[in-house]
């Protein structure tokens, strides 16, 4: 415990320093919706550890975590009525830490033998930028890229929401997690457990 707090303190200064323009949104609970497999829907998602100061998403019944929108002032949504971009962030107690949380940004794990990216609570620079769409307050994320053209394109802005529950396997756990499909809107996932669902931001 004692070098998760000293590295997050070392790390918190960086994170500090570079978030300095951020805006913090209310909190909010990530809840699944629009699920293949109907049990799963009004779920509650939660940061479960996976390792030093490291979460993924779980699905956790009624029990889900506070979760936060960090971005920009001024931030415009690249597609007319949608959210603007930002990094989806959880707050780590560091138990009797000053400051007693280390906010941490989501960014994708990947591992190159599989084709799903795995949402990620750590301290780090990367971040995974997301969007909340207004209407539906469905998780999104915007792409420019289209490489299935030649030659590849990245001019004109996508809305894709490639999320799946699945059963995971991360240096020793085993956890139902959220992921992220790699590919554009018609990549499906190898790993035989995934589920297709959207994830909704409700507010508390
Ligand atoms: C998010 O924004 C809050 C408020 O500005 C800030 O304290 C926190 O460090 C930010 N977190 C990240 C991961 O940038």
């Amino acid at each position: 415990m004692k070098s998760i707090i000293a590295l997050s303190s070392s790390l918190l200064l960086l994170l500090g320093a570079a978030s300095a323009q951020e805006v913090q949104s209310k909190p909010f609970h990530l809840v699944i919706s629009q699920a293949a497999k109907k049990s799963f829907n009004g779920e509650k998602l939660a940061a479960c550890h996976s390792g030093a100061a490291i979460e993924s998403l779980c699905l956790a019944g009624d029990s889900g975590s506070q979760f936060y929108l960090n971005y920009t002032k001024g931030e415009q949504a690249p597609v007319k009525g949608n959210g603007f971009p930002g990094a989806l962030v959880w707050n780590l107690p560091l138990g009797g830490g000053d400051p007693p949380v280390e906010s941490e940004p989501m960014s994708f794990y990947s591992d190159p033998s599989t084709n799903l990216a795995m949402p990620m609570f750590q301290p780090s620079y990367d971040q995974q930028d997301i969007f909340f769409d207004v209407k539906t307050q469905l998780m999104g994320i915007y792409s420019y890229l289209d490489d299935t053209v030649t030659p590849p394109t990245g001019d004109k802005v996508k809305v894709l929401k490639n999320w799946y529950l699945c059963e995971t396997y991360y240096t020793g756990y085993t956890y139902h997690t959220l992921n992220w499909v790699y590919g554009n809107g018609k990549a499906k996932p190898q790993n035989p457990s995934c589920v297709k669902v959207q994830v909704e931001r409700k507010f508390l």
